[in-house]
This record gives C-alpha cells, structure tokens and sequence, in this order.
C-alpha cells in the first residue's frame, strides 16, 4: 500500500540567509528524506517556505531602515534561487505573506476562539519609554533566568534554549536603543494550553517515535505545567488577530508560521486545481506529518502545533515524527552573522558544488550531539570519500568497460565466492541505506552508501580485472559486470544525497530518462544487458586543491566581495 507523506521543513526567517547548519537542519535533510520516499512509490508532499513576520525580521528591517516587507521580498527571492541551485525538491516552498496562508491562520485562530480555547487578558509587558513600542520577543534582551546567558531574548535563551517569557529577563533592555523598559498594560489573546494539558502529556510521553531529545525537551514544560500563551502582539507587521476587539493587533509568528505546513499544502494543491486535495493529507488519519527542525524549534513542534491541531475541533493527524537535529557548531563557534563566524548558503555554493555540500552536511549531521564544521573534515570528505572512494569506485568501473570492452556492459559468466558476496552486498546494501533513511539515521545512511562503494573498490582491487582480461577473460567479463551492477545501484541511492551526480552517472550508464524515476528497490538488482552500451564517463567529483585549508580564508574573502546580495539598504 502506497503512504501519504507530508515531509515538513522548518521556515528559515528570512532577515537573513540560511548558514550551514540551518542548511543540515532544515533544507538538506528534509530533501534526502522526501526524495527517498518518493522513490520509494510513495506519496509525498515536501512542503516548507520563507518565515517572514515577527521580531527577527522587523529587527532586521529596522537596522536597516526599509520596511519589513521589502527586506523580505528580496531576501525570499534570493534564497528561492540557492534552493533551486542545492536541489531541493520542494512541492511548494511559499511564505508566509501569502493570501491562503493568511486565510488559514485567521480562520484557524476563528475556530480556536469559537471552540472556547481563546480567552483576552490584560497584562503589563515591557516598554520602551524612548522607542515608544512594546518589547516583545526579540526587541528586549537581557540576562537568563535559567543559564545566566548575557544576551538572552525575550522569546527564548540561544543557550539553554528555554522558551522565555520577556518579563523573566533579568535586567532587560531595548535592543533598538539600550533603554531599560518600564511596564505598560495593554490587551492580549491567549491559547489556553492548560486546558489541553492531559492530552498533551498523553500524545508526547507515549508517542511511540518521538526522540528522547524530544521528550526531554517536552517534561521540562510539563513539569513546570504548561502556561496559557499569548497569540497577540502590538506589532503591525504581521497576520492581523481576527478576534472580536483585536484590531491593531497581530498573531505572534511562532503560531502563524506552524499552520504553514498546512496552508503550504493547501496551496499547492490549489495551484494544481485540486481545491480539497490537502484534507486528505492532513485530515485523513492514515498520513505521516515528519517535521525536520533544530532542537531549538522543539516545543513550539512538539507542543504548540499538536495543541493546535487537537483545540480546532477537526481530526487533524498530530506530528508522526518529529527529527530535531542538534546544532551544528563552526569550528568550535555558534554561527553569528554579526561575528561573521560561519558560512552561508550562497558563499558554499561558491566554493563548492551543491552536491559536494549536501553530502559532507548530511556526514556531519548532528544527530545526538552538537558537532563542530570544520574546513579539515569537508576537505577530507570531498578528497577521501566523494573522490577517492565514490568517484573513484564509478569513474574506474566505467572508463574501463568503455576503453577494454568496447563501451559495453560484458557478459557474465560462472560467479566465484567473491563475486557472490558483492552481488549479496548489491541486493542488501539499499535496503540498508533505504531503512536507515526511514528512521531518520540520514548519517548512518550515507556511510552505509560509502561502506558499499568502499566494498565495490575492494572487489576489484582483490578481482584485479586489468591483469585478468589478458590472462582470464571470462573472470574480467563477469568481474565487470558486477561492478557495472553496482554503479548502478549506487546512482539510485545516491540520488537523494547527491541528485546532480548520481543523474551524471546514470547518464554514463546510458539508461534512459532520469535516476530521479527509477524505483529504489531497483537498486538492489542486478540486471544490466550484456552488449547495453554506455557513454563516454568523465570523474563525477573534482579533489579540492591541497592548499585548500590554508587558502579558504582568503577565498571566502573574495567570495564575499564578488556575491550580488540583494541590495536592501
Ligand atoms: N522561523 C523559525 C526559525 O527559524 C522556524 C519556524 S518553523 C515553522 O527558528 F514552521 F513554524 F515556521
Ligand atoms: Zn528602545
């Protein structure tokens, strides 16, 4: 039976560009994950886009004097064009300015309300006296109650992580002019979360495949008992609040930006003609939500979404699983585009191809603890891995079946003990890859792929086909055939790490159409014809320079020199 899928990608803000562990997190892995299953036969819909309201993104606006949607017009723009140039292969990347999702969320928080799980308030909240705004979120910082973070924000500590109420800062000021806030009341919306308490500890505590990071997360809200939550800001930039009395105020974009899976769908389906198509995606209880997100974004999927989904009185499916990676760190340092520490999306492209990236950040994955990016360990996995091992492995099986058998995939005749073991290793090795892809051990997944690539170049190191064509050429024929076997089993599975090799190799092999169309399970056969002819192959991967370590710095400057950012100022 085929699934129904909908693979999540968390929204990256877009006050700026995604940096290399935003990349892992919440663009690469997500895409590795929707194309496996699609070439698994299943049915997917891989859905994400730019989040465009909120603090983060008037911060940004006002440092640098434009109005918010301007900084997010062109910096969407932007980033849309680097996706398409990693290889993301969303459905629908959208943003959250859009007219269906707008709807959605109004609609949605309507529902909300006339289901009793919306109630107003008045409360005191942080002011800027020489500002003249409230300090929600990110315009107020200052010391965590919980870790002593200097430069906590109001909505959540860098460090510990724990979501922030902006009241609880200790010695709090405005982050536009220094100012110390005073207290001002104003009105505000709250979701009742208590009231979903018990069948909120019900759904994480016994899911049955959320992680322990995850459920860790989750006890420390439960057993602090969950509070109600302010869905209302008094910033203008946003989805205006449709409550009854509201007017001026907007939804706090954490809650807007997680019905955006919804919406992103719906919208997709729209564009496609299918008006109600997206119900059966997320209404139908037999389809599979999977978030992909840092572990910061934590509560707000594991917690706020379900809360959501149960307070709008429909059957929406509640998150299958959730896969929060833990941060990935840049040679010993937290990424921070004020410190210049890191590397950003469109800077990687420039030193790099976008394969290259997507494989060394799936490696480097962070999946049970933070790990460090350092330019060593992407220079030894281009030049080791990609290159020594995989590209060596096709480019030696391909070049020579097409300078000693004439470019055609030779016969096979009688199989030894060794030539056995690699075709047993052809038939599990995707399987392998395939269910390690389905639990979300994505790293493991992808050292698996090198093991098998690694095994082929053992096999014929140990068949030796260049000494045997001269002196046994029935054992060089099938030796080659089986590797050829393999090649082609590792285009189909490199193909969601990798779609712009492994579509190079599958062109070699001369096998018609795209490896993004062939099946997975047919990586696990070997069936090639004898006498099928294949192209001339080139390397599929280039070594970096060996001066590449100590030369990067100054590359990087002149990338950073040469990129045509968006204008904004
Ligand atoms: N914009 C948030 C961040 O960068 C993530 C939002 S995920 C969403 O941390 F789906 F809620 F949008
Ligand atoms: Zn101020």
């Amino acid at each position: 039976m085929v699934g129904r899928w909908v693979v999540c990608a968390a929204w990256p803000y877009v006050n700026a560009f995604p940096h290399l562990g935003t990349m892992v997190a919440c663009i690469v892995s997500p895409d590795v994950f929707a194309r496996y299953l699609r070439a698994k036969g299943e049915d997917v819909v891989f859905v994400s886009g730019s989040d465009e309201h909120g603090t983060p993104i008037e911060v940004e606006a006002r440092k640098l004097g434009i109005h918010p949607k301007k900084l997010t017009d062109q910096l969407h723009d932007y980033v849309v064009k680097l996706y398409e140039k990693l290889g993301v292969s969303y459905d629908n990347y959208t943003r959250t300015e859009n007219e269906i999702h707008i709807n959605f969320v109004q609609n949605f928080f309507m529902k909300l309300y006339e289901n009793g799980y919306i109630y107003e308030k008045e409360v005191s909240l942080p002011f800027c006296p020489n500002c003249n705004i409230f300090l929600p979120d990110r315009f107020i910082e200052g010391v965590c109650p919980h870790c002593g973070e200097p430069r906590a924000r109001g909505d959540q500590c860098p460090t510990c992580n724990r979501v922030l109420d902006p009241l609880d800062l200790i010695d709090p000021h405005c982050v536009f002019c220094g100012s110390k806030p005073i207290t001002k009341t104003t009105k505000h919306w709250f979701f009742d979360l208590p009231k979903l308490s018990d069948k909120l500890i019900d759904f994480v505590m016994n899911h049955k495949l959320f992680s322990d990071s995850v459920k860790n997360y989750c006890k420390m809200w439960f057993r602090e008992g969950l509070k109600a939550r302010s869905v209302t800001r008094d910033n203008s930039w946003g989805i205006p609040a449709p409550f009854p009395g509201a007017s001026g105020k907007t939804i706090y974009v954490w809650f807007e930006a997680l019905l955006g899976y919804l919406s992103a769908t719906k919208e997709y389906f729209h564009k496609k003609g299918c008006e109600d198509m997206w119900l059966k995606y997320w209404v139908d209880g037999d389809s599979k939500t999977v978030f992909f997100i840092g572990k910061d974004n934590i509560p707000f999927h594991a917690i706020i979404l379900p809360a959501m989904l149960m307070a709008s009185g429909e059957r929406y499916v509640l998150p299958w699983q959730i896969s929060s990676v833990e941060f990935l760190m840049f040679e010993g340092q937290t990424f921070s585009k004020s410190r210049g520490v890191g590397v950003w999306i469109d800077e990687a492209l420039e030193i790099a191809p976008a394969d290259y990236w997507r494989f060394a950040l799936i490696l480097m994955r962070p999946e049970t603890r933070d790990l460090n990016f350092t330019w060593d360990s992407f220079y030894r996995i281009v030049n080791s891995e990609l290159n020594d091992n995989l590209g060596n492995f096709i480019h030696r099986t391909l070049s020579f079946i097409y300078s000693r058998f004439d470019a055609k995939i030779p016969k096979v005749y009688d199989l030894d003990d060794n030539d056995r073991s690699m075709l047993w290793k052809l038939s599990f090795a995707p399987k392998n890859v395939g269910s390690l892809i389905e639990n979300l051990k994505l790293k493991s997944a992808a050292e698996a792929l090198l093991e098998f690539s690694s095994a082929g170049n053992q096999y014929l190191n140990d068949k030796a086909p260049w000494k045997t064509i001269k002196e046994n050429y029935r054992s060089a024929s099938t030796t080659m055939w089986v590797a050829a076997n393999v090649v082609k089993s590792l285009a189909i599975i490199m193909a969601p790490f990798m779609p712009h090799s492994a579509e190079k190799v599958w062109g070699y092999l001369n096998l018609g159409g795209s490896v993004h169309n062939v099946s997975w399970d047919e990586a696990s056969k070997a069936n090639l014809r004898e006498g099928h002819v294949i192209n001339k192959p080139e390397p599929i991967f280039q070594k970096l320079p060996e001066d590449f370590v100590k030369t990067i710095g100054e590359k990087l400057r002149e990338i950073r020199l040469k990129l045509k950012r968006p204008e904004l100022a």
